[in-house]
C-alpha cells in the first residue's frame, strides 16, 4: 500500500535469521503505516473486521449467563461475550433490534436474560428475541428476525476469538494450527492466578507490538529493570535462539541468563539446581527479587517439568531458555515460560492510540511467600511495561513529525519486518478484491 521508494536492499547472508526469509527482503520500511489514518482505515476493513481476535479467557465466564463486553473500535462496534444454558460461549453485538441502544451498559456480570434499558425487549443467552412489551402494536413482528446479531466465536486453548466477518475465511483451528499446533496443550488452564493492566498508549499498534516482538531494546530501554536477564555468552545484546515468520502469525525464543530471577523462569517452580543457579548471583546483584524468588521456591500450585511442555515451547530445546514470544496476528501476544505466560493485547483505538490489556497468568500460590513472589512480579512487570509505554507515546510523536519517511531494522528484528510485509500483503489483497468487485 506504501507509495514510499525504498532503498535497495543488500542481500542478508546466509545462516542469518532475515537470510531465511528471502521474500520479506532486508531494506528498511516505511513509517507511514505507523501514523497514516487512512493506512488505519484500511487495517480496519481489511484486517481487523475480518480475521479472528482475541477477546479474553474462558475462565472469565465460567458459569451460565456470566458475560463480558468489549469496546473493539478497530471494528466499530461493541461485543457482548456470552455463556448460554448449554455452556457454549456465544458472541454477539451489543446492539438492540428495536432502536439500536446497547444492551448491555456494565463491562461483565451475570444475567438470565439481556434487557434493553430503552424499551425493555428481552434476549436469551442465544440472543433470540424472547420478549417485547406491547408486542400486538408492532403489527406481527417476528421475533425470529429480530434477535441480536451474531459474531462468529470460537475459543483455542481457552482463548476466546470472534471474527467480525459473517463467514470468516478459514477457522480459528486452521488458523492457528500451523504455527501453533506444537504449542497446543501447554497448561493454560492451571495457570488460573495472576494480574493484569489496561491502559491506553498514545501510539500506534503496531508500533506498541513491535516493542514485543524484540528484545534488542532490553538492554537499554530496560536497562535498571530486567537487563540483568539477558544471556550474555553471545556478548550481544539479546539474540534470539530462533525466529519462525508464517503467513500471519510469528514467533521468537530467546535465552536467558540462568544468574538472574527473571532471567531463569523455571527456578520458581524447579527449585533445585536451577533455583540455586538463579540465587547465586541475584543474591548479591537482587537482593529484593533474590528474597521474593527464595520466599516462592515450591510454592507453586502445579510445577510444569520442561519434558511435560509441549514441544512447540523452548522449540530450540536450549538449556538457557527464558521464554518463547508468539504473535498471533493481527495484535495478540502470548509470551510462554515454564511456570508462568502473559497475554498482552494491542488493540487499535485509532492510528495512534492502542488499547492495551495486558495480563499475567500463574499456577496459584499455595503459600504466604508464594503470594509475595506474585506480588514482587506483579511489580516488576508493572515497571517493565512503564519503561515500554513510555518510550513508545515518544517514538510515535517523533514518527509524526515526518522527519524520518523509513526505519532500519536489524536481523534481530526479524519480526517486525515480518508484521510489516503481512499487514502490506493484506492490505494490498483487500484492495485487489474491492476493485475486483466494483
Ligand atoms: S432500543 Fe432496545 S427496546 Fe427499544
Ligand atoms: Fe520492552
Amino acid at each position: 500500500m506504501s507509495t514510499i521508494q525504498l532503498s535497495s536492499d543488500v542481500p542478508a547472508p546466509a545462516g542469518t535469521l532475515t537470510g531465511r526469509y528471502p521474500e520479506l527482503g532486508s531494506g528498511p520500511i516505511p513509517v507511514e503505516p505507523y501514523i497514516s489514518p487512512e493506512y488505519f482505515e484500511q487495517e480496519k476493513e481489511h484486517i481487523f473486521k475480518k480475521t479472528w481476535l482475541q477477546v479474553g479467557r474462558v475462565e472469565e465466564i465460567p458459569k451460565a449467563g456470566d458475560y463480558f463486553v468489549k469496546d473493539l473500535a478497530a471494528c466499530d462496534t461493541s461485543i457482548i461475550v456470552v455463556r448460554n444454558r448449554q455452556g457454549e460461549i456465544r458472541a454477539m453485538h451489543n446492539v438492540c433490534a428495536h432502536r439500536m441502544n446497547e444492551i448491555v451498559y456494565d463491562k461483565c456480570g451475570n444475567t438470565r436474560k439481556f434487557f434493553c434499558k430503552f424499551h425493555g425487549w428481552a434476549y436469551d443467552l442465544d440472543g433470540k428475541l424472547t420478549g417485547v412489551p406491547d408486542e400486538k402494536c408492532f403489527f406481527g413482528l417476528d421475533r425470529e428476525q429480530f434477535g441480536l446479531s451474531r459474531v462468529a466465536c470460537d475459543v483455542w486453548e481457552g482463548f476466546i476469538f470472534v471474527n467480525m466477518d459473517p463467514n470468516p475465511a478459514i477457522s480459528l483451528a486452521d488458523y492457528m494450527k500451523p504455527m501453533f499446533g506444537d504449542v497446543e496443550g501447554y497448561p493454560f488452564e492451571k495457570m488460573t492466578s495472576g494480574f493484569g493492566w489496561q491502559t491506553v498508549v498514545n501510539c500506534n499498534w503496531k508500533l506498541a507490538l513491535d516493542a514485543f516482538q524484540e528484545a534488542y531494546h532490553v538492554a537499554y530501554v530496560h536497562g535498571n529493570s530486567i537487563a540483568d536477564a539477558i544471556d550474555k555468552t553471545d556478548n550481544e545484546s539479546m539474540p534470539p535462539l530462533d525466529a519462525l515468520c508464517g503467513e500471519f502469525h510469528r514467533r521468537l525464543s530467546l535465552a536467558g541468563n540462568q544468574k538472574s530471577v527473571y532471567g531463569n523462569p523455571k527456578a520458581l517452580t524447579e527449585g533445585g539446581a536451577a533455583a540455586q543457579n538463579a540465587l547465586s548471583d541475584a543474591g548479591q546483584k537482587r537482593p529484593i527479587a533474590a528474597a521474593a524468588l527464595r520466599a516462592g521456591i515450591g510454592s507453586a500450585k502445579y510445577a510444569f517439568p520442561m519434558d511435560a511442555l509441549p514441544s512447540g515451547v523452548n522449540w530450540t530445546k536450549s538449556p538457557n531458555w527464558l521464554f518463547d514470544m508468539n504473535i498471533m496476528f493481527p495484535d495478540f501476544y502470548v509470551s510462554l515460560r515454564p511456570n508462568y505466560c502473559q497475554a498482552y493485547n494491542f488493540r487499535p483505538i485509532s492510528h495512534n492510540q492502542t488499547l492495551v490489556d495486558a495480563r499475567v497468568f500463574y499456577p496459584e500460590m499455595t503459600t504466604p511467600g508464594g503470594r509475595f513472589f506474585l506480588e514482587y512480579m506483579k511489580v516488576a512487570l508493572r515497571d517493565v511495561l512503564l519503561e515500554d509505554f513510555s518510550t513508545l507515546e515518544r517514538t510515535q510523536r517523533a514518527a509524526e513529525t515526518g522527519a524520518k519517511k523509513v526505519m532500519v531494522l536489524q536481523d534481530n528484528e526479524l519480526l517486525v519486518r515480518h508484521a510489516y510485509h503481512v499487514v502490506e500483503r493484506i492490505l494490498a489483497e483487500g484492495a485487489a478484491s474491492a476493485a475486483t468487485s466494483a
